[in-house]
């Protein structure tokens, strides 16, 4: 048999495996399972790194995002693509999108977030209050408009903003974490409104409270390890259906009152 022969034989061969029910679509339903993307603010600590931990071993896509990449050392040492991102930092934001470039993502995970403990009215310090609202309202914001196109080009098309159960005003019992309060309670109107504007293009908006949790920001003391109050908003997230949309919800699933 001449050299062409066998190799006419072989590109035969290649074509016909390839065109087998269960050969080429098994492997591509196994490689669209693999494929989905999601990415992480604030993903070098806290809930971001164990959102990103979770993900990434449960064989995702992940894209975690850290203000200092270099000094990201849990993040970098897994296996995910670890982005710069100072979601107050219109530039760093710009730069994150001109990273991804068309790259679909699947979920978009808007973690990162500030907690100013202040008490009284007069102790609030007026740059410090901005700079709540900046982070934890006007950045969701800002990147999800920012990664809207890869979104796009997603298949799940799920954006989970981490809101906190302070932000309800109809649960408010007098504690008084200015700042902190406003900045999540306008974060759950900012996750209806997008749910109302992105709904008709089959996208899922929710506001997740992920419970009390032992992280720098939730303390020692809190009741919830990461590991637990993650498990369990990666399963409300999984579960949601476009029915869901403009919710706000707790880690455990349960709807919250505004
Ligand atoms: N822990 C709780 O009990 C609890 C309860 C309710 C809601 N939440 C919410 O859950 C989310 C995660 O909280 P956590 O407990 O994991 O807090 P955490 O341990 O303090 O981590 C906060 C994360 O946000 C990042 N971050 C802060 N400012 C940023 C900025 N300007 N740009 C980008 N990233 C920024 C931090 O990065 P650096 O390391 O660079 O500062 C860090 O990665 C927050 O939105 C929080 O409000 C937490």
């Amino acid at each position: 048999m001449t050299v062409d022969r066998v190799s006419f034989i072989a590109v035969c061969a290649l074509a016909l495996l390839l065109t087998l029910p269960g050969g080429d679509a098994a492997a591509d339903a196994h490689g669209a399972k693999n494929k989905n993307t999601v990415l992480i603010t604030g993903a070098n600590r806290g809930l971001g790194l164990e959102f990103a931990r979770q993900y990434a071993a449960d064989g995702w896509h992940v894209i975690g995002t850290a203000r200092k990449p270099a000094q990201a050392d849990a993040l970098n040492e897994l296996d995910v693509r670890v982005l710069q991102l100072d979601v107050t930092d219109r530039d760093s934001v710009a730069a994150l999108a001109a990273s991804l470039g068309d790259a679909p993502v699947d979920v978009l995970i808007n973690n990162a977030g500030i907690f100013p403990r202040v008490n009284t009215i007069e102790n609030v310090d007026y740059d410090d209050y901005m700079r709540t609202l900046a982070v934890n309202t006007a950045g969701p914001m800002l990147v999800t408009a920012a990664v809207l196109p890869n979104l796009r080009n997603g298949a799940r098309k799920k954006i989970i903003n981490i809101t906190s159960r302070l932000g309800s005003i109809e649960l408010n019992d007098g504690s008084n974490f200015y700042g902190y309060r406003e900045s999540k309670a306008a974060l759950n109107m900012l996750s209806k409104t997008l749910a109302g504007e992105l709904g008709v293009e089959g996208f899922i908006v929710l506001a997740l409270h992920p419970g009390w949790v032992a992280t720098d920001m939730g303390g020692a003391s809190a009741p919830l390890t990461p590991e637990q109050s993650v498990t369990a908003m990666r399963s409300v997230i999984d579960g949601l259906t476009p029915g869901d949309s403009g919710g706000y919800r707790s880690y455990e699933g349960k709807v919250e009152p505004w």
